[in-house]
């Protein structure tokens, strides 16, 4: 998350048009755990921490069944509860409102999903306990904050769930990296694969999914993977810089001309008048003073 952010005004004509930190490789990997989870007929609610622009939380709207519940926890233009979490807000999210989001998620759903706009330290006592299929972690990216995502998490998925954590092991959020990793070595996460921005996990078994994973990767031509033991269990290793996306969810306004209309084009500054041609010779090869 460490690209620069401006307000996105226009609606949405595409899928690509949303702003958000969501990749291709992990767009796949959600597609593969959400589809697998319909063929198991493994039913359960969705949600996730951390929306922001709505890109993965579209995308995850998308495989959600009519007895399910979508929730959504993030602070959108709320104050955060202390100061870092409120630094990091200024510095990566500053032009977020909870309007934008709902007017992107809109255009490619007939519904919005629950949205607690709140910290996520409440959310744990606003989902029912056991209840989440797939969760996905990516709101604060500060130590303290995720590892009472990742306690809530626990207490939230059902069995067999599926929890994806973002950030996992870039240089700009240590406190993710210390966060999830604790939870490995402490609270029984298993983790099943990572890509360069997301580890998936869960608390279930993960050698049957595991294996059903490998078997699909090993037909891919565009993501490299590997499997290295780490911590007593193998984890796939998948390199997705050259993944192609999956069938983007489609927006209502596809096609449509821009709402908002662009703004006019800069002026066209005139071009100098140039010097004579000796003038310039001189300036060129004479010794500057
Ligand atoms: C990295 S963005 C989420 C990106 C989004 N999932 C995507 O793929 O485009 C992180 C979000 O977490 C929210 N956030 C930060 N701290 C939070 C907290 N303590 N509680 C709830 N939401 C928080 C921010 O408002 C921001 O929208």
């Amino acid at each position: 998350m460490s690209q620069t952010t401006s307000a996105q005004s226009a609606a949405p004509a595409r899928f690509s048009d949303v702003k958000g930190w969501f990749w291709p490789a992990d767009q796949l990997l959600f597609d593969w755990f959400l589809a697998r989870q319909e063929r198991q007929e493994l039913h359960g609610d969705l949600l996730e921490l951390g929306a922001y622009l709505g890109k993965s939380a579209i995308f995850m709207g998308s495989y959600l069944r009519e007895d399910e519940t979508f929730t959504v926890c993030d602070l959108f233009d709320s104050p955060a509860p202390d100061d870092p979490n409120s630094e990091e807000m200024d510095r990566s999210y500053a032009t977020l409102t909870r309007r934008a989001f709902e007017a992107n998620y809109l255009s490619f759903h007939d519904e919005l999903p629950v949205v607690v706009q709140a910290p996520t330290s409440v959310i744990a006592g606003r989902v029912p306990a056991g209840s989440c299929r797939f969760i996905h972690v990516d709101a604060s990216h500060l130590y303290e904050h995720v590892h009472g995502d990742i306690a809530a998490a626990r207490a939230l998925i059902a069995p067999d769930g599926i929890v994806a954590f973002d950030d996992f092991r870039a240089e700009h959020c240590p406190g993710v990296a210390a966060a999830v990793w604790g939870a490995v070595a402490t609270t029984g996460l298993r983790p099943i694969c990572i890509t360069g921005t997301k580890l998936y996990g869960t608390w279930s078994d993960p050698d049957p999914v595991r294996e059903e994973l490998l078997t699909w990767l090993s037909g891919r031509s565009d993501m490299w993977h590997g499997v290295e033991e780490v911590a007593g269990s193998p984890l796939i290793r998948i390199d997705g810089k050259k993944a192609k996306a999956p069938k983007a969810p489609r927006s209502r306004h596809e096609g449509a001309a821009p709402s908002t209309p662009k703004p006019p084009s800069e002026p066209v500054p005139a071009p100098k008048p140039r010097q004579p041609l000796a003038r310039r010779l001189a300036k060129t090869l004479l010794p500057r003073r």
